[in-house]
């Protein structure tokens, strides 16, 4: 069964969920929810390309699990699982990856940018190590979608260009093979763009330090202090458009839901009647509702779910059976032997 209309999407797992992917990205899968069918993935094999990964990958990934189910992803409608509880995609990875070409995968500009950050110049021979791993991320990326042959997978526009890739992967194999994978459209996902409060330049990001993003599940007195000193400006720009630092506030508070206090504050901004210390106590008040909702939402999983790994099995057996469907016709179209069984006590 092929599932033209089934949503897919991907997070890495780190320990903390910020305003950023929230409001991002995962409020919409949430919201998706309601109309197609949806899985979602904690992406940790992906985030073992990180040189700072390991260790607490199990740790990260468990409470992504949990901050997925708290932001509102309901296990019991979508599947949410961790990708490494099913290891048919990284054999389909394997599949895939003798269909995509080598220049293809070092041309990807993810892959050019976090290599050269990882040498920290142009250079290729310092010593530094950059993994086939980073470069074959975005087969494994194909791989997580082709698997459960999903039509739709909301992004940000970062990721356009792998997703891309995963279509022309899924293309070439259709032509080769037969078909079996939809070419999955990628659904621009059109949520704000949340910058950081400190330097409202840049993207709000966990890699920038704690001073530059807020957690989904922060306590009250530490959002309240980020805010009132997020950095604003001096005044309306030259430009006469909205500075970064009062835009950011202005989307925040209308991320919230108070869209209409924030074109009131929009409109005051532009009339100079808009005093910052009011925009800021009503963004803070607004996002200290949305953290201790949430801090309630994630202490109401870990009591509903008291065993979360278990749960976490529960999710793996049933995308396994999706991907595993997947798997095998992908075997049998490329022609190899089906997986030999294992007998127990085997020498
Ligand atoms: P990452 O944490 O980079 O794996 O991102 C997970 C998802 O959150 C992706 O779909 C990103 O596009 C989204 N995201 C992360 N940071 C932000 C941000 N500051 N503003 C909007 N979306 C974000
Ligand atoms: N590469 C994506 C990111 O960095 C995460 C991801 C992995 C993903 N597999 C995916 C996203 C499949 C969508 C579909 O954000």
């Amino acid at each position: 069964m092929t599932r033209p209309s089934l949503v897919y999407s991907g997070i890495q797992p780190t320990a903390v969920m910020t305003i950023g992917n929230y409001f991002g990205a995962v409020k919409n899968w949430a919201r998706l929810q309601y109309e197609r069918e949806c899985v979602y993935c904690v992406v940790d094999l992906h985030a073992l390309t990180s040189p700072d990964a390991g260790g607490d990958l199990k740790h990260a990934s468990r409470e992504m699990f949990v901050s997925l189910l708290a932001a509102g992803i309901d296990p019991d409608r979508t599947t949410v699982y961790i990708q490494s509880t099913v290891p048919e995609q990284t054999e389909l990875c394997w599949l895939l990856a003798t269909l995509t070409s080598l220049g293809d995968l070092s041309r990807m500009t993810q892959f050019k940018e976090k290599s050269v950050l990882l040498r920290g110049g142009d250079s290729d021979d310092d010593g530094t190590f950059v993994s086939a791993g980073l470069l074959f991320y975005p087969v494994l990326q194909a791989a997580d979608i082709l698997a459960y042959r999903a039509g739709c997978v909301p992004v940000g526009q970062d990721q356009a260009q792998h997703l891309e890739l995963s279509r022309g992967i899924a293309r070439r194999f259709n032509s080769r093979f037969g078909f079996v994978f939809p070419e999955p459209e990628t659904l621009l996902t059109q949520v704000p763009k949340v910058m950081s409060t400190a330097d409202p330049t840049r993207k709000m990001s966990k890699s920038l330090g704690p001073r530059h993003y807020i957690g989904l599940f922060e306590e009250e007195a530490s959002v309240r202090k980020k805010i009132r000193s997020a950095v604003t400006d001096s005044g309306v720009t030259p430009s006469g458009e909205v500075s970064p630092g009062i835009e950011n506030l202005l989307t925040l508070l209308a991320a919230c839901g108070e869209e209409d206090d924030a074109r009131q504050m929009r409109a005051d901004y532009f009339a100079g009647t808009l005093r910052y210390v009011d925009l800021k106590g009503r963004t803070a008040d607004a996002l200290v509702a949305l953290t201790s909702e949430m801090r309630d939402r994630r202490a109401d999983v870990l009591r509903r779910e008291p065993d979360l790994d278990g749960r976490i099995m529960e999710m793996a057996a049933r995308a396994r059976a999706m991907a595993g469907e997947t798997l095998g016709l992908a075997r049998e179209k490329m022609g190899i032997f089906p997986p030999g069984r294992r007998t127990r006590g085997a020498k």
